[in-house]
């Protein structure tokens, strides 16, 4: 069985990235960790930064080259980079909902796109990409978050098939809340900053919400683990939602027709 030496793995400055670096460095894998920021937050032996923008194709494009220059091959790619915006669908404009969709889904699919080549000649490749519960589960007032993560979780599903049979495998990892730099990054788009909206005490409601969730989230090393574990597998999962509790959620999502859902989740978040 062919093992994962050589990782590239984005959004590697902080939170979930920063956990998974550690995590797969102290396994024993090299880990390209990229990110705008071109840091870590613990250097260690086997974490090699890397400077990133996923929305810039040449600049991913350049990095998997010069990491095959390098080492000779990439056997897994971790798309991690993310960010989110929030605000109501109503009144949110073209370009912040372009935004959303940039690095959280465009951003992920140029990188598995520049790995792919370099999978395919080696007959091995791992493609991990980080989603959301919020693919399965949408909530208000982040419909464009939601979306993104679920275009990506649905293109890893539909690659997933395609590849059948390449040795190479694709698997999304769905987090519920995770402690991490993500709610202070958070942008609010100019609807949700009106004093005027229609929609301002269920958002104040659901931000405090949301927000604190957050804040009482698990530990992004959590998440880490759950990569590791997949990587370290004979064959990923296609689909894990990590801790029994966020997927007993996944599970009711599933099961939960759909109007009761959303007037549950309505009542508990707006
Ligand atoms: N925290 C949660 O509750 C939670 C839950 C579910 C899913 N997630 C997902 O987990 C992933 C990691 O988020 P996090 O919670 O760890 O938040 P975070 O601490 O804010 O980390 C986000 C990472 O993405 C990088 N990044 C953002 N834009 C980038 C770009 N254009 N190019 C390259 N790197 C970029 C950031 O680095 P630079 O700023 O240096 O570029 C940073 O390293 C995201 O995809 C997020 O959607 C988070």
């Amino acid at each position: 069985m062919e093992s994962v030496k050589i990782v590239l793995l984005t959004g590697g400055s902080s939170g979930i990235g920063a956990a998974t670096a550690r995590v797969l460095a102290e396994a024993g894998m090299t880990v390209y960790a990229a990110s705008r920021r071109g840091t870590v937050e613990t250097p260690a032996p086997g974490i090699i930064p890397a400077s990133l923008d996923v929305n810039d194709a040449s600049q991913t494009e350049a990095l998997v080259k010069r990491i095959v220059e390098t080492e000779g091959r990439i056997d897994a790619v971790v798309c991690n980079a993310g960010n989110g915006i929030y605000g109501p669908v109503e009144g949110t404009t073209d370009a912040e909902a372009r935004y959303q969709f940039e690095t959280c889904y465009f951003g992920s699919l140029k990188t598995i796109q520049a790995c792919l080549p370099v999978f395919r000649k080696q007959g091995f490749g791992r493609i991990i990409t980080i989603t959301s519960v919020m693919a399965i589960l949408q909530l208000p007032f982040q419909g464009f978050y939601s979306s993104a993560k679920a275009a990506l979780l649905a293109l890893s599903e539909s690659l997933s098939m395609e590849l059948k049979g390449s040795g190479i495998e694709c698997c999304s990892i769905l987090p519920g809340d995770v402690r991490t730099g993500f709610t202070a990054a958070r942008r609010f788009n100019a609807a949700a900053q009106d004093p005027d909206s229609p929609y301002k005490a269920r958002m104040e409601k659901n931000l405090r919400k949301i927000e604190k969730d957050e804040r009482d989230g698990m530990a992004p090393e959590v998440i880490a683990k759950a990569i590791r574990r997949q990587l370290e597998r004979r064959h990923m999962a296609v689909r894990i939602i990590p801790r029994l509790d966020y997927g007993a959620v996944g599970f009711l999502v599933r099961i939960l027709p759909e109007r009761p859902k959303l007037r549950l989740l309505n009542r508990i978040y707006a």
